[in-house]
């Protein structure tokens, strides 16, 4: 059962599982038709939740809902606590009722992002600057404690298609770009960028292998958000004259944003003998 199946990486796990296996799936506010059942389910509501679980019985829950946008969750910081905190312990109890097996999605933002000399590995001592990053690593924490066999995926600025043709990274590069829109993009803010299908082809890969633990899923490159905007511009027939370059130091948004949240996914890759693309 997949939480958040109406999200960007929700959606790919479903078009990636739903041949092979038995799958369903939730939404909140937007019914897209990823080719699995979908059942409308709101986080917050602990009775639903219980319900959907009676109903569906599901041996593997991997969750991709919740409050993912990080200003919000600094305009709301309730919200992101119920959903990445609370509803995240109230789903952690409901897969041991049912002996599941619980994925959770993390993100690149339990790292602090500043005063680095390398990438990010899971051991790395984590701390988040936002309420995003802070909620999202308290949810972390409480699957570690329900589960022995728990899966965290920390990912990375999600680029591929999404239902809503608005959640990758790319597609939010591109629809600025037909807008007529000036993009503006940090020179000195770096991710790596990681395809969503990619995304799927680990959680199937983990899954099959039996694994566990925490892993860094990040696409092979690191690159700053100008360098990202340009190769998506560019690769999709556009010229780089369509993003404008800022810095981030002297932006608005610098207290909110990590310069820097390269991780390393060697450990994965280990495990699970698939190379992660980059196709910008
Ligand atoms: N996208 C990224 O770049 C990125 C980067 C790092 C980590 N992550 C993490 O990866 C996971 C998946 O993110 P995503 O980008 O795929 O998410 P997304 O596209 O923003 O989708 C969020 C999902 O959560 C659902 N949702 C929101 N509020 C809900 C509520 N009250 N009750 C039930 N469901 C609710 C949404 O349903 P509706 O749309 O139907 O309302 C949607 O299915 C998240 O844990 C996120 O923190 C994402």
């Amino acid at each position: 059962m997949i939480l958040g199946a109406s999200g960007i990486t929700g959606a790919a796990i479903a078009k990636r599982t739903k041949s092979d296996y038995n799958v369903s799936g939730t939404y909140f506010q937007n019914d897209y038709a990823v080719g699995i059942k979908l059942f409308k389910n709101n986080l917050k509501n602990k009775e639903e939740l219980k319900n959907l679980f009676d109903f569906v019985k599901p041996n593997v829950v991997i969750n991709c809902a919740g409050a993912t946008s990080i200003p919000e969750c600094e305009k709301n910081p309730e919200e992101a606590y119920l959903l990445n905190v609370k509803a995240v312990e109230d789903i952690c109890m409901l897969v041991d009722k049912f002996k599941a097996k619980g994925i959770f999605l993390s993100t690149d933002s339990i790292f602090s992002g500043v005063n680095k000399n390398r990438d990010y590995v899971e051991e790395d001592v984590a701390k988040p600057r936002t309420v995003y990053g802070k909620t999202k690593l308290e949810g972390e924490a409480l699957v570690k404690k329900y589960h022995n066999n728990h899966l965290i995926l920390r990912i990375s600025l999600v680029y591929g298609n999404s239902p809503s043709g608005i959640r990758g990274a790319d597609e939010k590069v591109i629809n600025s770009i037909k807008r007529n829109e000036n993009y503006k993009a940090f020179t000195d803010e770096f991710r790596c960028p990681t395809s969503v299908d990619d995304i799927a082809e680990v959680v199937v890969r983990l899954l099959e292998g039996n694994h566990q633990g925490i892993y860094n899923v990040c696409g092979p490159v690191k690159v700053s958000r100008y360098e990202f905007a340009c190769g998506v511009a560019v690769r999709n027939g556009y010229s780089e004259n369509n993003v404008t370059p800022v810095l981030l130091v002297e932006s608005s948004d610098r207290d909110i944003r990590s310069p820097d949240l390269g991780m390393s996914c060697e450990k994965l890759i280990k495990v699970i003998n698939y190379k992660l693309n980059y196709h910008y």
